[in-house]
Protein backbone atom coordinates (compact mmCIF):
# COMPACT_ATOMS: atom_id res chain seq x y z
CA UNK A 1 0.00 0.00 0.00
CA UNK A 2 0.73 3.22 -0.18
CA UNK A 3 4.52 4.54 1.88
CA UNK A 4 5.94 7.84 2.22
CA UNK A 5 7.56 6.61 -1.22
CA UNK A 6 4.46 6.53 -3.59
CA UNK A 7 0.99 7.29 -3.59
CA UNK A 8 -1.75 4.59 -3.69
CA UNK A 9 -3.52 5.01 -7.10
CA UNK A 10 -5.69 0.91 -6.89
CA UNK A 11 -4.94 -2.51 -7.46
CA UNK A 12 -4.85 -4.05 -10.68
CA UNK A 13 -6.48 -6.94 -12.24
CA UNK A 14 -5.75 -10.02 -13.50
CA UNK A 15 -7.28 -11.37 -17.14
CA UNK A 16 -9.63 -13.47 -14.90
CA UNK A 17 -10.74 -9.99 -13.20
CA UNK A 18 -9.76 -10.95 -9.74
CA UNK A 19 -6.65 -9.32 -7.79
CA UNK A 20 -3.06 -8.74 -9.02
CA UNK A 21 -1.49 -6.14 -7.13
CA UNK A 22 -1.16 -2.71 -5.45
CA UNK A 23 -0.82 -0.01 -8.29
CA UNK A 24 1.08 3.63 -7.02
CA UNK A 25 2.83 6.43 -8.16
CA UNK A 26 5.98 7.26 -6.87
CA UNK A 27 6.59 10.66 -5.55
CA UNK A 28 9.96 10.50 -6.93
CA UNK A 29 8.75 11.12 -9.86
CA UNK A 30 5.62 13.02 -9.26
CA UNK A 31 7.46 15.93 -11.10
CA UNK A 32 7.64 14.10 -14.29
CA UNK A 33 3.97 14.88 -14.72
CA UNK A 34 1.06 13.58 -15.97
CA UNK A 35 -2.18 12.92 -17.70
CA UNK A 36 -5.77 11.36 -16.61
CA UNK A 37 -8.17 11.44 -19.66
CA UNK A 38 -11.19 9.25 -20.56
CA UNK A 39 -14.81 9.90 -21.50
CA UNK A 40 -17.76 11.74 -19.84
CA UNK A 41 -18.15 10.05 -16.45
CA UNK A 42 -15.54 7.77 -16.19
CA UNK A 43 -13.76 8.62 -13.03
CA UNK A 44 -11.51 11.57 -13.88
CA UNK A 45 -12.56 14.13 -11.43
CA UNK A 46 -12.32 11.25 -8.43
CA UNK A 47 -8.68 9.84 -10.27
CA UNK A 48 -7.82 13.61 -9.78
CA UNK A 49 -9.35 13.52 -5.98
CA UNK A 50 -7.47 10.50 -5.14
CA UNK A 51 -3.85 11.94 -6.31
CA UNK A 52 -4.83 15.19 -4.85
CA UNK A 53 -5.42 13.48 -1.62
CA UNK A 54 -2.17 11.64 -1.80
CA UNK A 55 0.05 14.13 -2.85
CA UNK A 56 -1.13 16.29 -0.34
CA UNK A 57 -0.97 13.36 2.37
CA UNK A 58 2.94 13.14 1.29
CA UNK A 59 3.48 16.95 1.84
CA UNK A 60 2.72 18.25 -1.16
CA UNK A 61 1.45 21.18 -1.86
CA UNK A 62 -1.49 21.23 -5.28
CA UNK A 63 -3.31 23.58 -7.15
CA UNK A 64 -6.21 22.33 -9.20
CA UNK A 65 -8.75 23.72 -11.22
CA UNK A 66 -12.86 22.53 -9.92
CA UNK A 67 -14.35 22.88 -13.27
CA UNK A 68 -17.88 21.62 -12.26
CA UNK A 69 -17.78 22.40 -8.71
CA UNK A 70 -17.53 18.65 -7.53
CA UNK A 71 -13.79 18.62 -6.66
CA UNK A 72 -14.69 21.09 -3.85
CA UNK A 73 -15.76 18.03 -1.62
CA UNK A 74 -12.18 17.60 -1.02
CA UNK A 75 -12.17 20.02 1.92
CA UNK A 76 -14.77 17.41 3.96
CA UNK A 77 -14.69 14.18 5.36
CA UNK A 78 -16.06 11.14 3.35
CA UNK A 79 -18.77 8.85 4.60
CA UNK A 80 -19.09 5.73 4.18
CA UNK A 81 -20.93 4.91 1.08
CA UNK A 82 -21.47 0.87 0.00
CA UNK A 83 -20.11 1.33 -2.81
CA UNK A 84 -17.37 3.54 -1.63
CA UNK A 85 -16.24 1.04 1.11
CA UNK A 86 -17.22 -2.38 -1.83
CA UNK A 87 -14.32 -0.60 -3.63
CA UNK A 88 -11.85 -0.37 -1.45
CA UNK A 89 -12.53 -4.16 -0.40
CA UNK A 90 -11.93 -4.77 -4.00
CA UNK A 91 -8.67 -2.74 -4.41
CA UNK A 92 -7.41 -4.11 -0.60
CA UNK A 93 -7.44 -0.24 0.81
CA UNK A 94 -7.55 -1.41 4.68
CA UNK A 95 -7.77 0.73 6.49
CA UNK A 96 -10.20 3.04 4.40
CA UNK A 97 -10.15 6.18 6.91
CA UNK A 98 -12.09 9.05 6.07
CA UNK A 99 -10.31 12.61 6.02
CA UNK A 100 -10.64 16.14 5.42
CA UNK A 101 -8.33 17.95 3.22
CA UNK A 102 -6.73 21.25 3.88
CA UNK A 103 -8.26 23.32 1.45
CA UNK A 104 -8.04 27.13 -0.12
CA UNK A 105 -10.78 28.22 -2.25
CA UNK A 106 -9.65 30.63 -4.78
CA UNK A 107 -11.46 32.43 -7.46
CA UNK A 108 -10.48 34.85 -10.65
CA UNK A 109 -14.17 36.15 -9.44
CA UNK A 110 -13.74 36.21 -6.22
CA UNK A 111 -17.38 35.06 -5.19
CA UNK A 112 -16.35 31.38 -5.00
CA UNK A 113 -13.18 31.75 -3.06
CA UNK A 114 -10.36 34.32 -2.52
CA UNK A 115 -9.72 36.80 -5.17
CA UNK A 116 -7.12 35.42 -7.07
CA UNK A 117 -5.01 38.47 -9.26
CA UNK A 118 -2.25 38.88 -11.49
CA UNK A 119 -1.24 42.48 -13.03
CA UNK A 120 -0.98 43.29 -16.27
CA UNK A 121 2.55 43.48 -16.50
CA UNK A 122 3.26 40.00 -15.02
CA UNK A 123 0.72 38.95 -17.76
CA UNK A 124 2.55 40.23 -20.36
CA UNK A 125 2.07 40.98 -24.51
CA UNK A 126 1.95 37.42 -25.49
CA UNK A 127 -0.64 36.19 -22.65
CA UNK A 128 -2.02 39.43 -22.90
CA UNK A 129 -2.49 38.93 -26.80
CA UNK A 130 -3.70 35.71 -26.51
CA UNK A 131 -6.00 36.30 -24.03
CA UNK A 132 -7.61 39.05 -26.32
CA UNK A 133 -7.32 36.93 -29.53
CA UNK A 134 -5.27 39.66 -31.14
CA UNK A 135 -4.17 39.31 -34.58
CA UNK A 136 -0.87 39.31 -35.22
CA UNK A 137 -0.16 42.86 -36.03
CA UNK A 138 -1.71 44.16 -33.08
CA UNK A 139 -0.02 41.55 -30.86
CA UNK A 140 2.91 43.71 -32.47
CA UNK A 141 1.35 46.92 -31.22
CA UNK A 142 1.44 45.02 -27.65
CA UNK A 143 5.16 44.34 -27.28
CA UNK A 144 5.74 48.10 -28.54
CA UNK A 145 2.87 49.07 -25.49
CA UNK A 146 4.85 47.16 -23.22
CA UNK A 147 8.06 48.44 -24.40
CA UNK A 148 6.87 51.81 -23.95
CA UNK A 149 5.70 51.23 -20.56
CA UNK A 150 8.99 49.24 -19.41
CA UNK A 151 11.33 52.21 -21.09
CA UNK A 152 9.14 55.04 -19.47
CA UNK A 153 8.23 53.47 -16.29
CA UNK A 154 5.03 53.19 -16.16
CA UNK A 155 3.87 50.83 -14.27
CA UNK A 156 0.71 48.26 -15.67
CA UNK A 157 -1.26 46.91 -12.95
CA UNK A 158 -4.78 47.01 -14.36
CA UNK A 159 -7.22 47.19 -17.35
CA UNK A 160 -6.99 50.80 -16.58
CA UNK A 161 -3.64 51.09 -16.93
CA UNK A 162 -3.19 49.60 -20.08
CA UNK A 163 -5.99 51.46 -21.51
CA UNK A 164 -4.73 54.37 -20.33
CA UNK A 165 -1.29 53.58 -21.84
CA UNK A 166 -2.91 52.63 -25.15
CA UNK A 167 -4.74 55.39 -25.31
CA UNK A 168 -1.57 57.42 -24.96
CA UNK A 169 -0.02 55.46 -27.33
CA UNK A 170 -2.99 56.33 -29.70
CA UNK A 171 -1.94 60.19 -29.13
CA UNK A 172 1.10 59.48 -29.89
CA UNK A 173 1.07 57.14 -32.68
CA UNK A 174 3.28 59.49 -35.36
CA UNK A 175 6.21 59.72 -33.06
CA UNK A 176 6.18 55.95 -31.79
CA UNK A 177 5.10 54.83 -35.19
CA UNK A 178 8.40 56.24 -36.56
CA UNK A 179 10.28 54.72 -34.16
CA UNK A 180 9.12 51.23 -34.22
CA UNK A 181 6.76 50.93 -37.36
CA UNK A 182 3.19 50.24 -37.57
CA UNK A 183 1.52 51.86 -35.03
CA UNK A 184 -1.45 53.97 -36.33
CA UNK A 185 -4.21 55.49 -34.75
CA UNK A 186 -6.93 53.36 -35.87
CA UNK A 187 -4.46 50.28 -35.04
CA UNK A 188 -4.30 50.89 -31.56
CA UNK A 189 -8.17 51.87 -31.18
CA UNK A 190 -8.84 48.07 -32.61
CA UNK A 191 -6.70 46.93 -29.64
CA UNK A 192 -8.56 49.49 -27.01
CA UNK A 193 -12.09 48.01 -28.34
CA UNK A 194 -10.65 44.36 -27.39
CA UNK A 195 -9.57 45.39 -24.20
CA UNK A 196 -13.44 46.47 -23.52
CA UNK A 197 -14.91 43.11 -24.22
CA UNK A 198 -12.36 41.84 -22.28
CA UNK A 199 -13.76 43.88 -19.48
CA UNK A 200 -17.16 43.36 -19.85
CA UNK A 201 -16.66 39.54 -19.55
CA UNK A 202 -15.20 40.10 -15.91
CA UNK A 203 -11.61 40.06 -16.45
CA UNK A 204 -11.19 43.50 -14.70
CA UNK A 205 -11.76 41.60 -11.35
CA UNK A 206 -8.48 39.65 -12.37
CA UNK A 207 -5.93 42.23 -13.49
CA UNK A 208 -4.55 44.33 -10.52
CA UNK A 209 -3.57 44.06 -6.90
CA UNK A 210 -2.78 42.42 -4.23
CA UNK A 211 -1.37 40.49 -6.91
CA UNK A 212 -1.08 36.04 -5.73
CA UNK A 213 1.76 34.72 -3.76
CA UNK A 214 2.99 32.22 -5.51
CA UNK A 215 4.09 31.01 -1.65
CA UNK A 216 0.16 31.15 -1.04
CA UNK A 217 -0.22 28.19 -3.16
CA UNK A 218 2.78 26.36 -1.54
CA UNK A 219 1.84 25.86 2.21
CA UNK A 220 1.85 22.97 3.93
CA UNK A 221 0.07 22.46 7.28
CA UNK A 222 1.35 22.11 10.90
CA UNK A 223 0.65 18.26 10.73
CA UNK A 224 2.81 18.73 7.36
CA UNK A 225 0.31 18.05 4.40
CA UNK A 226 0.52 20.05 1.52
CA UNK A 227 -2.41 22.16 0.93
CA UNK A 228 -4.67 22.04 -1.89
CA UNK A 229 -5.62 24.84 -3.73
CA UNK A 230 -9.02 24.24 -5.45
CA UNK A 231 -9.70 27.58 -8.31
CA UNK A 232 -13.52 27.51 -9.22
CA UNK A 233 -13.74 27.62 -12.27
CA UNK A 234 -17.41 26.92 -12.86
CA UNK A 235 -18.08 30.20 -14.25
CA UNK A 236 -14.54 31.02 -15.51
CA UNK A 237 -15.14 27.87 -17.96
CA UNK A 238 -17.69 30.63 -19.64
CA UNK A 239 -14.76 32.41 -20.58
CA UNK A 240 -12.32 29.72 -21.62
CA UNK A 241 -9.26 32.26 -22.64
CA UNK A 242 -9.42 33.69 -19.41
CA UNK A 243 -9.04 30.10 -17.93
CA UNK A 244 -6.74 28.81 -20.11
CA UNK A 245 -4.41 32.29 -20.18
CA UNK A 246 -4.88 32.39 -16.26
CA UNK A 247 -3.16 28.84 -15.61
CA UNK A 248 -0.60 29.34 -18.17
CA UNK A 249 0.64 32.61 -16.34
CA UNK A 250 0.47 30.49 -13.33
CA UNK A 251 2.40 28.25 -14.70
CA UNK A 252 5.19 30.53 -16.24
CA UNK A 253 5.14 31.87 -13.24
CA UNK A 254 5.99 28.81 -10.85
CA UNK A 255 8.51 28.33 -13.60
CA UNK A 256 10.34 31.65 -12.90
CA UNK A 257 9.82 31.99 -9.14
CA UNK A 258 11.01 28.99 -8.36
CA UNK A 259 14.65 27.65 -7.65
CA UNK A 260 16.09 24.72 -9.31
CA UNK A 261 15.84 21.30 -7.64
CA UNK A 262 17.14 18.83 -9.77
CA UNK A 263 15.21 15.59 -8.62
CA UNK A 264 13.86 16.07 -5.70
CA UNK A 265 11.89 13.32 -3.43
CA UNK A 266 9.04 14.31 -4.07
CA UNK A 267 7.64 17.37 -6.05
CA UNK A 268 7.19 20.98 -4.67
CA UNK A 269 3.98 21.23 -6.08
CA UNK A 270 1.57 19.66 -7.81
CA UNK A 271 -0.66 21.23 -10.80
CA UNK A 272 -3.72 19.57 -12.20
CA UNK A 273 -5.10 21.28 -15.94
CA UNK A 274 -8.23 20.52 -16.17
CA UNK A 275 -9.90 20.35 -19.44
CA UNK A 276 -6.41 20.92 -20.60
CA UNK A 277 -7.42 20.48 -24.28
CA UNK A 278 -8.32 24.69 -23.91
CA UNK A 279 -5.10 25.43 -23.64
CA UNK A 280 -4.11 23.97 -26.69
CA UNK A 281 -7.51 24.69 -28.92
CA UNK A 282 -6.76 27.24 -31.70
CA UNK A 283 -3.32 27.89 -29.98
CA UNK A 284 -0.97 29.05 -32.37
CA UNK A 285 2.36 26.71 -32.99
CA UNK A 286 4.49 29.32 -30.85
CA UNK A 287 1.91 29.12 -27.78
CA UNK A 288 2.26 25.97 -28.13
CA UNK A 289 6.02 25.59 -28.66
CA UNK A 290 6.69 27.33 -25.40
CA UNK A 291 4.09 25.45 -23.40
CA UNK A 292 6.19 22.79 -24.51
CA UNK A 293 9.12 24.02 -23.21
CA UNK A 294 7.51 24.92 -19.98
CA UNK A 295 6.39 21.75 -19.57
CA UNK A 296 9.77 20.32 -20.02
CA UNK A 297 11.62 22.87 -18.08
CA UNK A 298 9.21 23.00 -14.79
CA UNK A 299 10.41 19.37 -13.80
CA UNK A 300 13.68 20.59 -12.59
CA UNK A 301 11.89 23.38 -10.41
CA UNK A 302 10.00 20.11 -8.46
CA UNK A 303 6.67 21.11 -10.23
CA UNK A 304 4.61 18.07 -11.26
CA UNK A 305 1.71 19.44 -14.36
CA UNK A 306 -0.83 16.74 -14.90
CA UNK A 307 -2.93 17.42 -17.49
CA UNK A 308 -6.65 16.35 -17.29
CA UNK A 309 -8.88 15.74 -20.69
CA UNK A 310 -11.23 13.48 -22.64
CA UNK A 311 -9.28 12.90 -25.42
CA UNK A 312 -5.68 12.41 -25.50
CA UNK A 313 -5.30 13.60 -29.00
CA UNK A 314 -6.62 17.08 -27.41
CA UNK A 315 -2.66 17.61 -25.80
CA UNK A 316 0.04 17.74 -29.09
CA UNK A 317 2.20 15.28 -29.50
CA UNK A 318 5.52 17.09 -28.04
CA UNK A 319 3.47 17.77 -24.71
CA UNK A 320 2.22 14.24 -24.63
CA UNK A 321 5.57 12.54 -25.02
CA UNK A 322 6.59 14.66 -21.33
CA UNK A 323 3.55 13.14 -19.00
CA UNK A 324 5.36 10.03 -17.62
CA UNK A 325 2.37 8.88 -15.09
CA UNK A 326 -0.69 7.94 -16.58
CA UNK A 327 -4.29 6.82 -15.43
CA UNK A 328 -6.59 6.38 -18.90
CA UNK A 329 -10.12 5.61 -18.20
CA UNK A 330 -12.65 4.14 -20.77
CA UNK A 331 -12.96 5.84 -24.18
CA UNK A 332 -15.73 5.58 -26.80
CA UNK A 333 -14.54 4.38 -30.53
CA UNK A 334 -18.16 5.13 -32.42
CA UNK A 335 -16.54 7.41 -34.86
CA UNK A 336 -13.28 7.55 -36.83
CA UNK A 337 -11.76 10.11 -34.39
CA UNK A 338 -12.64 8.37 -31.45
CA UNK A 339 -11.28 5.38 -32.88
CA UNK A 340 -7.95 7.21 -33.71
CA UNK A 341 -8.38 8.50 -29.99
CA UNK A 342 -8.18 4.92 -28.87
CA UNK A 343 -4.92 4.01 -31.02
CA UNK A 344 -3.08 6.68 -30.06
CA UNK A 345 -3.77 5.69 -26.31
CA UNK A 346 -2.95 2.45 -26.19
CA UNK A 347 0.03 2.88 -28.61
CA UNK A 348 1.51 5.39 -26.02
CA UNK A 349 1.78 2.52 -23.14
CA UNK A 350 4.54 -0.25 -22.49
CA UNK A 351 1.93 -2.96 -23.84
CA UNK A 352 1.20 -5.94 -21.40
CA UNK A 353 0.68 -9.36 -23.00
CA UNK A 354 -2.22 -10.29 -21.33
CA UNK A 355 -4.87 -8.12 -22.95
CA UNK A 356 -5.04 -5.79 -26.01
CA UNK A 357 -5.02 -2.17 -25.08
CA UNK A 358 -7.48 -0.59 -27.70
CA UNK A 359 -9.48 -3.26 -26.99
CA UNK A 360 -9.57 -2.83 -23.15
CA UNK A 361 -9.84 0.85 -23.40
CA UNK A 362 -13.16 0.51 -24.64
CA UNK A 363 -14.45 -1.58 -22.21
CA UNK A 364 -13.34 -0.56 -19.11
CA UNK A 365 -15.80 0.56 -15.92
CA UNK A 366 -16.69 3.60 -14.52
CA UNK A 367 -13.80 4.44 -12.11
CA UNK A 368 -11.46 1.90 -13.86
CA UNK A 369 -8.49 2.51 -15.77
CA UNK A 370 -5.83 1.76 -17.70
CA UNK A 371 -3.02 3.03 -15.17
CA UNK A 372 1.30 3.02 -15.94
CA UNK A 373 3.43 4.93 -13.90
CA UNK A 374 7.21 5.60 -14.16
CA UNK A 375 9.57 3.02 -12.29
CA UNK A 376 12.53 2.46 -11.55
CA UNK A 377 14.98 4.74 -13.05
CA UNK A 378 11.62 6.40 -14.80
CA UNK A 379 11.02 3.86 -17.29
CA UNK A 380 7.20 3.56 -17.71
CA UNK A 381 5.90 0.70 -15.81
CA UNK A 382 3.95 -2.07 -17.58
CA UNK A 383 0.32 -0.65 -18.44
CA UNK A 384 -2.15 -2.47 -15.72
CA UNK A 385 -5.81 -2.74 -15.76
CA UNK A 386 -7.05 -0.93 -12.49
CA UNK A 387 -9.82 -0.06 -10.09
CA UNK A 388 -8.73 3.20 -9.12
CA UNK A 389 -9.16 3.35 -4.96
CA UNK A 390 -12.27 5.62 -3.92
CA UNK A 391 -11.52 8.78 -2.19
CA UNK A 392 -11.33 9.30 1.42
CA UNK A 393 -13.11 13.01 0.90
CA UNK A 394 -16.23 13.15 0.06
CA UNK A 395 -17.57 12.30 -3.24
CA UNK A 396 -19.27 15.53 -4.92
CA UNK A 397 -19.69 19.12 -3.78
CA UNK A 398 -19.54 21.10 -0.60
CA UNK A 399 -22.26 23.33 0.37
CA UNK A 400 -22.15 27.40 -0.23
CA UNK A 401 -22.19 27.08 4.03
CA UNK A 402 -19.48 24.93 4.06
CA UNK A 403 -17.35 26.48 1.60
CA UNK A 404 -17.86 30.25 3.12
CA UNK A 405 -16.83 28.79 6.63
CA UNK A 406 -13.63 27.32 5.17
CA UNK A 407 -12.73 30.89 2.91
CA UNK A 408 -13.41 32.52 6.44
CA UNK A 409 -10.82 30.60 8.08
CA UNK A 410 -8.63 29.91 5.81
CA UNK A 411 -4.31 30.95 5.96
CA UNK A 412 -5.10 33.77 3.61
CA UNK A 413 -8.39 35.10 5.11
CA UNK A 414 -8.37 38.96 4.35
CA UNK A 415 -5.21 39.39 2.76
CA UNK A 416 -6.87 39.49 -0.67
CA UNK A 417 -10.32 40.21 -0.50
CA UNK A 418 -9.52 43.99 -0.72
CA UNK A 419 -8.59 45.49 -3.80
CA UNK A 420 -5.37 47.78 -3.73
CA UNK A 421 -5.64 50.19 -6.40
CA UNK A 422 -2.10 51.90 -5.93
CA UNK A 423 -0.54 54.81 -8.21
CA UNK A 424 0.61 53.26 -11.67
CA UNK A 425 0.25 54.04 -15.24
CA UNK A 426 -3.80 55.28 -15.54
CA UNK A 427 -2.70 58.06 -12.13
CA UNK A 428 0.65 58.62 -13.06
CA UNK A 429 -0.67 59.59 -17.03
CA UNK A 430 -3.73 61.45 -15.50
CA UNK A 431 -1.37 63.27 -13.10
CA UNK A 432 1.09 64.59 -15.10
CA UNK A 433 -1.42 65.66 -17.86
CA UNK A 434 -3.00 67.65 -15.17
CA UNK A 435 0.76 68.98 -13.73
CA UNK A 436 1.79 69.75 -17.48
CA UNK A 437 -1.11 71.66 -18.24
CA UNK A 438 -1.11 73.41 -15.06
CA UNK A 439 2.45 74.25 -15.81
CA UNK A 440 2.36 75.53 -19.20
CA UNK A 441 -0.63 77.34 -18.18
CA UNK A 442 1.79 79.37 -15.22
CA UNK A 443 4.46 79.54 -18.03
CA UNK A 444 2.42 81.47 -20.50
CA UNK A 445 1.10 83.57 -17.60
CA UNK A 446 5.04 84.27 -16.29
CA UNK A 447 5.46 85.02 -19.94
CA UNK A 448 9.13 83.09 -19.49
CA UNK A 449 9.89 80.51 -22.42
CA UNK A 450 7.33 77.26 -22.11
CA UNK A 451 8.56 73.73 -20.84
CA UNK A 452 10.85 72.36 -23.52
CA UNK A 453 12.18 68.61 -23.97
CA UNK A 454 15.00 68.33 -25.94
CA UNK A 455 14.61 65.73 -28.77
CA UNK A 456 11.03 65.72 -29.18
CA UNK A 457 10.98 68.40 -31.88
CA UNK A 458 9.59 71.09 -30.02
CA UNK A 459 9.35 74.19 -31.20
CA UNK A 460 9.29 77.64 -29.52
CA UNK A 461 8.31 79.43 -32.57
CA UNK A 462 4.18 78.49 -32.26
CA UNK A 463 3.20 81.48 -30.79
CA UNK A 464 1.26 80.69 -27.42
CA UNK A 465 -1.97 82.10 -26.46
CA UNK A 466 -2.67 83.28 -23.41
CA UNK A 467 -4.97 82.78 -20.80
CA UNK A 468 -6.12 81.42 -17.19
CA UNK A 469 -4.13 78.18 -15.22
CA UNK A 470 -6.67 75.96 -16.74
CA UNK A 471 -6.19 77.23 -20.23
CA UNK A 472 -5.72 74.00 -22.44
CA UNK A 473 -2.70 73.35 -24.12
CA UNK A 474 -2.62 74.35 -27.74
CA UNK A 475 -1.05 71.49 -29.83
CA UNK A 476 0.54 71.31 -33.30
CA UNK A 477 2.24 68.33 -35.20
CA UNK A 478 5.56 69.28 -34.76
CA UNK A 479 5.23 69.78 -30.37
CA UNK A 480 4.46 67.13 -27.99
CA UNK A 481 1.25 66.74 -26.96
CA UNK A 482 0.63 67.41 -23.02
CA UNK A 483 0.28 63.45 -22.96
CA UNK A 484 3.95 63.33 -24.23
CA UNK A 485 5.23 65.83 -21.63
CA UNK A 486 3.52 64.21 -19.53
CA UNK A 487 5.39 60.64 -20.25
CA UNK A 488 8.70 62.07 -20.80
CA UNK A 489 8.28 63.75 -17.16
CA UNK A 490 7.01 60.39 -15.71
CA UNK A 491 10.23 58.84 -16.97
CA UNK A 492 12.58 61.18 -15.23
CA UNK A 493 10.61 61.25 -11.79
CA UNK A 494 9.86 57.40 -11.37
CA UNK A 495 13.26 56.37 -13.01
CA UNK A 496 13.81 53.33 -15.92
CA UNK A 497 14.25 50.73 -12.53
CA UNK A 498 10.68 50.52 -11.96
CA UNK A 499 10.34 49.18 -15.73
CA UNK A 500 13.25 46.73 -15.98
CA UNK A 501 10.94 44.27 -13.83
CA UNK A 502 7.90 44.96 -15.56
CA UNK A 503 8.25 42.40 -19.08
CA UNK A 504 9.58 39.22 -17.64
CA UNK A 505 8.26 35.37 -18.05
CA UNK A 506 9.18 32.82 -20.25
CA UNK A 507 5.94 33.76 -22.13
CA UNK A 508 5.96 37.06 -21.69
CA UNK A 509 9.58 37.37 -22.63
CA UNK A 510 9.23 35.70 -26.05
CA UNK A 511 7.72 37.85 -28.24
CA UNK A 512 10.54 40.86 -26.81
CA UNK A 513 12.56 37.80 -28.59
CA UNK A 514 14.54 38.11 -25.40
N1 LIG B 1 -12.41 5.45 -7.95
C1 LIG B 1 -13.74 5.46 -7.79
N2 LIG B 1 -14.30 4.83 -6.73
C2 LIG B 1 -15.63 4.85 -6.57
N3 LIG B 1 -16.50 5.46 -7.39
C3 LIG B 1 -16.00 6.09 -8.46
C4 LIG B 1 -14.60 6.12 -8.71
N4 LIG B 1 -14.41 6.81 -9.84
C5 LIG B 1 -15.62 7.21 -10.28
N5 LIG B 1 -16.58 6.78 -9.47
C6 LIG B 1 -18.04 7.03 -9.64
O1 LIG B 1 -18.29 7.52 -10.94
C7 LIG B 1 -18.85 8.83 -10.91
C8 LIG B 1 -18.32 9.69 -12.05
O2 LIG B 1 -16.94 9.89 -11.90
P1 LIG B 1 -16.26 11.29 -12.24
O3 LIG B 1 -17.08 12.41 -11.78
O4 LIG B 1 -14.87 11.21 -11.72
O5 LIG B 1 -16.26 11.23 -13.82
P2 LIG B 1 -15.59 12.26 -14.84
O6 LIG B 1 -14.80 11.45 -15.80
O7 LIG B 1 -14.88 13.32 -14.10
O8 LIG B 1 -16.84 12.84 -15.57
P3 LIG B 1 -16.99 14.26 -16.34
O9 LIG B 1 -16.24 14.14 -17.62
O10 LIG B 1 -18.46 14.33 -16.57
O11 LIG B 1 -16.47 15.30 -15.44
C9 LIG B 1 -18.49 9.34 -9.54
O12 LIG B 1 -19.40 10.29 -9.09
C10 LIG B 1 -18.52 8.08 -8.68
O13 LIG B 1 -19.84 7.78 -8.31
MG1 LIG C 1 -15.14 15.38 -13.99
Amino acid sequence: MADDTSIFIGASRKPDDSYQRAENLLLQYGNRHGLVTGATGTGKTVSLQILAEGFSNAGVPVFCADIKGDLSGIAMMGTPQDFLVKRAEQVKLDPYDFQEFPVIFWDLFGEQGHPIRATVSEMGPLLLSRLMNLSEAQEGIMNIAFRIADEEGLLLLDLKDLQALLANIAERAEEIGARYGNVTKPSVGAIQRTLLVLEQQGATNFFGEPALRIADIMRTTRDGRGAISVLAADKLMMNPRLYATFLLWLMSELFEELPEVGDPDKPKLVFFFDEAHLLFDDAPKVLIDRVEQVVRLIRSKGVGVYFVTQNPLDIPETVLAQLGNRVQHALRAYTPREQKAVRTAAETFRPNPDFDCATVITQLGTGEALVSTLEAKGVPSMVQRTLVRPPSSRLGPITPDERRKLITESPVSGQYDQTIDRESAFEMLQKKAKDALDAEAQQQESGRSRWTIPGFGDDDSVPQPTGGRRAPAPRSSNRQTVAEAAIKSVVRSVGSSVGRAIVRGILGSLARGR
